[in-house]
């Protein structure tokens, strides 16, 4: 293994390591063996990174005579709902595990938080370590412990904090994902540059492009850099009490118009999020609180990289301003019947307020659906 690099979350007895770089799955049990303290691991995946990376893995765990046995789930976001997770726990419960059995995830965000939440609960408690194969797991959902799933009253609203044992982000299975779920990925790693570091966010401008277009080493030092910025904000906020709700920037919107959409392949999380921060940014500049200029120069660069920027870029979708404010009323950040934002003062400096007139983000929306 070459070119590998190990961060680390700081969570005291819970901490545990990122390690970032190519070939990660094929030389998996080489660093998750000393954490499988009772066999079978069970890995968990869906049905299309099982075609693409479940062999490697499990070749890996063979030749270093670890057994492991498989739960594969169907591929997308409607796994991650009541009878998908009823289904998982069965399947886990099925194989007969115990306290000590590690649950192993293998895939994007979607495994990801069902499996974590699966690990929560079952037996009170089993270790899991997440194998995050898409962009966005890589540089988001598999870091921080946040797990759950879908009810009809919206997303991840059911879950639990829990962190993983280890992540392991092997960059080179970024070489098997669609470019759409490569761009969704982007837009979270774009936002750790827009909300607390504009030096980032040049470099995205800069280098951007090659690493959607396939350069191994931008997009490690990208994931890297991002796994080191949710990793600190975590340190220091597991439970969102503060701080890590700047992590949400983009996501009062961006979840709005999923549940317009029906959370499903019309839009993807990662486009709502870029689309969100487009907003978010144009709130902020509509209030005179971020220069126009920044506004502009945030949609400029997402819509280069490929990413809709504006909900009218979402075809064959009618928006209605008054729905898009229902959604966003029943946000879990919703404190006192007031909605949280995260608005920004400025590339790389972003804020969490409460105190935002309504009929401002209703003209904001109107000029968004009208554009
Ligand atoms: P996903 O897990 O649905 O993966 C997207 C698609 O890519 C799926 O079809 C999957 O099968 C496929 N895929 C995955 N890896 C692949 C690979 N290497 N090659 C080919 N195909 C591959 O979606 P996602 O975008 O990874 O995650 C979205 C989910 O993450 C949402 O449910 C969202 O709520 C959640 N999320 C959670 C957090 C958190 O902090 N827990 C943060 C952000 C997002
Ligand atoms: N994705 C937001 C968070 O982890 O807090």
């Amino acid at each position: 293994m070459s070119r590998i690099e190990t961060l680390s979350v700081a969570l005291g007895e819970r901490s545990y390591d990122i390690v970032v770089g190519p070939d990660l799955i094929s030389n998996a049990a080489q660093l998750i063996a000393p954490l499988i303290d009772h066999e079978p691991a069970i890995i968990i995946t869906d049905d299309n990174v099982a075609g693409y990376h479940l062999g490697s893995l499990n070749d890996s765990l063979k030749s270093a005579g670890i057994t492991s046995t498989v739960i594969t789930l169907p591929a997308g976001e409607i796994t991650k709902g009541y009878d998908g997770f009823q289904g998982l726990l069965t399947a886990i419960l099925d194989t007969g595990p115990e306290r000590r059995s590690t649950l192993i995830a293998l895939g994007g965000g979607v495994i990801g938080d069902i499996t974590g939440f699966a690990a929560s609960v079952v037996l009170r408690g089993l270790d899991f370590i997440q194998i995050p194969t898409t962009l966005l797991a890589q540089v988001d959902s598999s870091v921080g412990g946040k797990t759950g799933i879908n009810t009809q009253h919206g997303k991840n609203l059911v879950g639990s904090f829990y962190q993983p044992r280890m992540v392991l982000a092997d960059t080179g299975a970024l070489n098997t994902l669609p470019r759409r779920e490569l761009l969704a990925g982007y837009a979270e790693v774009a936002k750790y540059g827009l909300l607390g570091d504009k030096v980032f966010f040049e470099w995205l401008e800069k280098n951007g492009k090659a690493l959607i277009d396939g350069n191994d080493t931008l997009r490690q030092q990208a994931v890297i850099k991002s796994c080191s910025a949710k990793a600190e904000i975590v340190g220091r906020d597991e439970k969102e009490a503060g701080d890590r709700a700047l992590l949400n920037l983009g996501h009062t919107f961006g979840h709005a118009l999923e549940a317009e959409t029906g959370f499903g392949e019309k839009l993807l999380h990662g486009e709502a999020v870029a689309i969100g921060m487009i907003m978010a940014f144009d709130l902020s500049a509509q209030i005179g609180l971020c220069p126009i200029e920044d506004a502009t120069r945030v949609r400029t660069h997402l819509k280069a990289i490929g990413l809709p920027v504006q909900p009218t870029d979402i075809s064959g979708q009618r928006w209605d301003s008054a729905a898009l404010l229902g959604h966003m009323g029943q946000d879990k950040k919703v404190r006192e019947g007031k909605i949280t934002f995260i608005l920004t003062r400025g590339i790389g400096d972003a804020f969490i307020t409460s105190d935002i007139d309504m009929s401002d983000v209703e003209a904001l929306l109107d000029r968004a659906i009208a554009a």
